[in-house]
């Protein structure tokens, strides 16, 4: 929870590994491992209890409730929302959503962000794969000037992310780490998926009206990463091959908003922020589920 400073790119690292795609299956119900999908009968209340699947007390201002931060959005539910008769929800940021770890403010970011396992879980074994549905709010658009995470796996350790992704204008802190190329150029207007030394391994359009589905295939043991993508109620399909990258040290599952700074060094502790921000993200249909067996949710 301490921060995670991730990102940035374009360094597409396809093909590096040889391991077939997996058998993505229509009718089989693959096993879940977490259910992030709320009842439509949960009151935003709910997130501060321990009948929310996510973390009741992380991350968010020590002085503000979920139930001010979670938003029910007019719009129809995601895909994978459908099928269990659940609800899309908005995780929502504003001037008082400063987060303090360790007793120590962070006032480089604004950020709110729901937690799904505790780091040592089963959804740290084998192959799972992670599934979010996230929409915009035309009312309350992000500010792409920023660079923002919105959703991400964060080691255990919180030193990175095993991968994560990605909005705005990536900062230079967050070039990758093991080559020299630079951020500029990289269309802030684009969704960033990164690996864990933040190589920008797919990118696609940040839409305006419609569910982008999202689905990475985490092959903990084989350490490598397969992004799946489609947009309203379209099956998800492969659009990366198994990416090498580090998947060890767990962690857990991010959802929400955390926006960076501009003009900053540490990222964390000091830089611009604007006032009066008013912004979030629609989300949907967030499970872990078990893709040993070759099965994945599309
Ligand atoms: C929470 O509110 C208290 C009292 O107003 C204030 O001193 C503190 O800075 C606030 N903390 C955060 C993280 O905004
Ligand atoms: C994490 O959750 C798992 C499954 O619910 C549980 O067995 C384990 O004890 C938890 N670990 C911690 C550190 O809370
Ligand atoms: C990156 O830049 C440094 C300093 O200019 C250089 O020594 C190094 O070889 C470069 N690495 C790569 C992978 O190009
Ligand atoms: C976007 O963010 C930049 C940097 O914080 C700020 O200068 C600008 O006014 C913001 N734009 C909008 C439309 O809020």
């Amino acid at each position: 929870m301490k921060s995670a400073f991730t990102s940035t790119v374009l360094v597409a690292l396809l093909a590096t590994s040889t391991t077939a795609l997996p058998s993505l299956q229509t009718s089989t119900k693959c096993p879940v491992v977490l259910d992030g999908r709320i009842p439509k009968t949960s009151p935003p209340s709910t997130f501060d209890t321990t009948s929310s699947p996510f973390n009741p007390k992380y991350v968010k201002s020590q002085n503000l409730t979920w139930a001010q931060i979670i938003k029910y959005p007019h719009v129809e539910p995601s895909k994978f929302d459908k099928s269990k008769n659940s609800i899309p929800f908005e995780v929502t940021i504003s001037d008082a959503s400063l987060f303090v770890a360790g007793g120590k403010l962070q006032p480089g970011f604004r950020r709110a962000g729901l937690l799904l396992g505790n780091g040592s879980d089963a959804s740290n074994e084998g192959v799972r794969t992670f599934h979010w549905s996230i929409r915009q709010d035309p009312r309350r658009s992000m500010n792409l000037t920023h660079e923002y995470m919105n959703v991400w796996h964060e080691a255990g350790d919180y030193s990175s992310n095993q991968w994560s992704l990605n909005a705005g204008a990536m900062l230079a802190q967050d070039k990758p780490i093991d080559t020299n190329v630079s951020t500029v150029g990289l269309d802030k207007r684009l969704w960033k998926v990164l690996d864990r030394r933040n190589n920008v391994i797919w990118t696609t359009r940040i839409e305006r009206d419609t569910w982008q589905n999202f689905g990475i295939v985490m092959d903990i043991p084989a350490n490598t990463l397969q992004v799946l993508y489609s947009e309203d109620y379209e099956p998800l399909r492969p659009v990366t091959k198994p990416i090498h990258s580090d998947n060890s040290g767990g962690g857990q599952y991010q959802i929400g908003i955390l926006k960076k700074p501009t003009e900053t060094e540490t990222v964390v502790f000091d830089g611009f922020q604007e006032n009066n921000i008013d912004e979030g993200q629609i989300y949907g249909g967030i499970f872990i589920e078990d893709s040993s067996k070759g099965c994945t949710s599309r």
